[in-house]
Formats: structure tokens, sequence, C-alpha cells
């Protein structure tokens, strides 16, 4: 049987999201087909929709969701019809290089459901990061589904479906942020803010927010940041130097991923320090830094997938950090909207008015 629901689409580069009709297959061999109850509007779907990560439109957006398993393949045991789910895009294969040598974080084979979902003409749709969930129904691999808690709130935790698990483990996978670490985060939209959450959770002293939004700022505040640095009107390579000794912070996070934040996280950052990039860059961003910089100051220069997260390891032990008050993901939902208001959503995440606008359907 084949599902008509409504869903997010964007038919061309820039082209406003419109609801259009959709065809959604029951679920075929490891597949699962869930009913979306929350999906958050994250940055990545304003990049699919610029173009920014590749060509193959149309596209359905929508990536950071909670849901309902409502019917499973023929081969599926990991999940069941009527289980609540996180859904993630890195339903690991088990067999790929990364996965054999015991880092199935890196997975470079992750699965997605293999059958199309399509609009009434039959062109077939590109779901953003595999997923496309906003849409009453998506279709996606029974690896895709993290089974969790259905006391939860949904709109709280399906964050952990992408930004929010990015930037918590660009701190804590990633960063490998420590006690008494001095961390500082350039960007503090929802993956930074989370990043600022994360070097809080693992202990880090100093955790310096960096952002060119006041109000942003404030948010960092709120979820563990020591001190802030409006980067619109300070040096923020200076401002962090000086917040931490003179030297630079041990781990600083660019979740923005933009040569000039890049450069910034370079420069401020301690000697043998890490760099984590969680920002995603457009392909037409070039770096230039001396050699020589790269060489004598030392340290690592990472960049985090994902915030390097195993969904089935971190969703239910970050899950129950926020049941037990230690991890605030209430606070990164800042309106709960309808499947008619993304392109607001877009407007206001680009005002910088909102952490999360996150769809109910
Ligand atoms: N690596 C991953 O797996 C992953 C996952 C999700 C999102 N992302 C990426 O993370 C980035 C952030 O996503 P988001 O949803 O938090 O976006 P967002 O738009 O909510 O936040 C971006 C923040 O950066 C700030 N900013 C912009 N330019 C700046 C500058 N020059 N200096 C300092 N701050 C600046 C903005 O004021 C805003 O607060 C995006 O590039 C997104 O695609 C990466
Ligand atoms: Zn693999
Ligand atoms: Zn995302």
């Amino acid at each position: 049987m084949v599902h008509k629901v409504k869903g997010a689409i964007v038919r061309s580069k820039n082209a406003p999201v419109t609801l259009e009709t959709i065809l959604v297959p029951d679920p075929g061999p490891g597949e699962a087909l869930v009913d979306v109850l929350t999906c958050g509007v994250c940055h990545t779907d304003l990049h699919y929709k610029q173009g920014a990560i590749n060509d193959d439109f149309p596209f359905l957006l929508g990536h950071e969701a909670t849901g309902v398993v409502s019917a499973v393949g023929p081969d599926v045991t990991a999940v069941a019809p009527g289980d609540r789910v996180v859904l993630n895009w890195r339903a690991v294969c088990g067999e790929c290089r990364a996965c054999r040598r015991g880092e199935p974080q890196y997975c470079f084979n992750t699965h997605n459901a293999t059958q199309k979902m399509t609009l009434e003409d039959g062109t077939e749709l590109t779901a953003a990061l595999g997923i496309g969930a906003f849409a009453e129904k998506t279709l996606v691999a029974a690896g895709q589904c993290t089974k969790v808690d259905p006391d939860a709130d949904p709109a709280a935790i399906g964050l952990l479906g992408c930004g929010v698990m990015a930037g918590l483990g660009a701190a804590i996978n990633t960063g490998n942020v420590g006690r008494g670490d001095s961390v500082a985060v350039i960007g503090c939209g929802g993956v930074g803010v989370a990043a600022v959450a994360g070097a809080a959770l693992a202990g880090a002293t100093t955790v310096i927010a960096v952002d060119i939004d006041a109000k942003k700022l404030e948010r960092a505040k709120e979820l563990g940041a020591t001190h802030t640095v409006d980067s619109s009107a300070v040096d923020p390579v200076e401002a962090i130097r000086e917040l931490t000794g003179g030297f630079g912070a041990d781990v600083v996070i660019d979740a923005v991923g933009r040569p000039e934040t890049y450069k910034q996280a370079f420069y401020a950052r301690d000697l043998a320090g890490t760099v984590v990039l969680v920002g995603v860059p457009s392909p037409e961003m070039t770096l230039e830094l001396p050699l020589l910089d790269v060489f004598g100051r030392g340290g690592s220069l990472k960049s985090s997938w994902y915030g390097d997260c195993l969904p089935s390891r971190d969703f239910p032990m970050l899950i129950d950090l926020y049941r037990q008050g230690r991890l605030d993901l209430d606070a990164f939902v800042t309106e709960r909207i309808t499947i008619d208001q993304i392109e607001e959503a877009f407007e206001k995440m680009h005002a910088g008015s909102v952490l999360r606008s996150v769809v109910e359907l």
C-alpha cells in the first residue's frame, strides 16, 4: 500500500518550501514506516534549500524527528509497530572498514530506505539526510530508528536526531572535553549552544560562547557558558586568549563553518589544543593558513560528523541525563509550529530569534 501524506518540498535551488502530497510506500526489507510526531528545523535544511548540499532536487526536508513506528519490513526485528523512536542519520552497516575496526561512529556506508518516496507524478524525492521528516509519515531504514522512552517530550528529544547531538558530540566525543578544560564555541545557534552544554556536562571549567548576536549569547549563558564574547564588537581570538590566561582554549569548536570562523578557532586554541569543525561549509569555501602555523601550534584539527555519535549508545544516555535534569533539552525548543510555517522558521533562524523551531505533525 502507498500512503498519501503532506510533506515539505523544495523543488529547485532557493525555491520556497511548498506543502505537497507525497507518496510513501509500505516498508520493504530492512525498512520502517514512521508516523512523525515532531521535527526540528535545522540549518542543514536551509543548506539543502540553498543547493549547498547537492543538486538532487526535489528535496523532502526535515531530519530532527521523533515518531512512532507504524509498520516494519518482513525481516526487521530491532523495532516494532508502536515503538517511540528518534530518527537518526547514522544507521551503521557493521561491515565497512570503519565498522570492522570497531569505530562504527565513522561508518562509511550508513543505511537509508531502499525504496523512494515520490511526488504524485512519480518524481523521486531526495529525503534530507535520508530522513525527510517534514511529513506526516516517512520511510527510513530500520536502523535509523533509535528506540526511546515514550514518556519524554518528543519535541525536545527529537532534537538529538541532528543539531543538538552534533553540538553535544562535538564537545564530548570529537573534542574529548574533560574536567577542568577550557572550551570556546564559535557560533551559538542550536548546534553551538549544544556544544556549550556538552562542554559544561563534560566538566569544562571555562566555557566561552562566541556569537555576533547578543540574544544567542544570553541563551548560551543559560546553558552553561561561563563567559561570552560578542565577536561583532571585539576580536574573538584576543578575547578568548585573555579569558584563558593569555594562552587560548584547550578546545575550540567552530559551529558556524566559514573560513573566517575556522581561522578564529585555529588561532584561539592553546598550543597542542584541539579545533573541532562542526559547522558545515558551502562548496565554494576555501581555507588558507600558514603551514608553519599548522605545524608549530601542534595539537589536532578535527571535523565532527554528527558529533561522532553512535545513536544507539548516545540517544538513550542523553535522554537519561535530560530526565534527571542534567541536560536541559527543553531550552532548545524555542517554539512549536505547524508544517506550513517552515519558511517563517527559516527567516527566524536567519534573524537569530530561535534556537529551534519544532514542527508538530
Ligand atoms: N556536523 C554536523 O553533523 C552538523 C549537524 C547539524 C548542523 N550542522 C551545521 O552546524 C551549523 C550551525 O547550525 P545551527 O542549526 O546551529 O545554525 P543556526 O543558524 O541556528 O546558528 C548559527 C549561529 O552562528 C552565528 N554566526 C553566524 N556567523 C557568525 C560569525 N561570523 N561569528 C560568530 N557567530 C556567527 C549566528 O548568529 C547563529 O547564532 C550549520 O552549518 C549546520 O549546517 C552540522
Ligand atoms: Zn559501517
Ligand atoms: Zn540537522
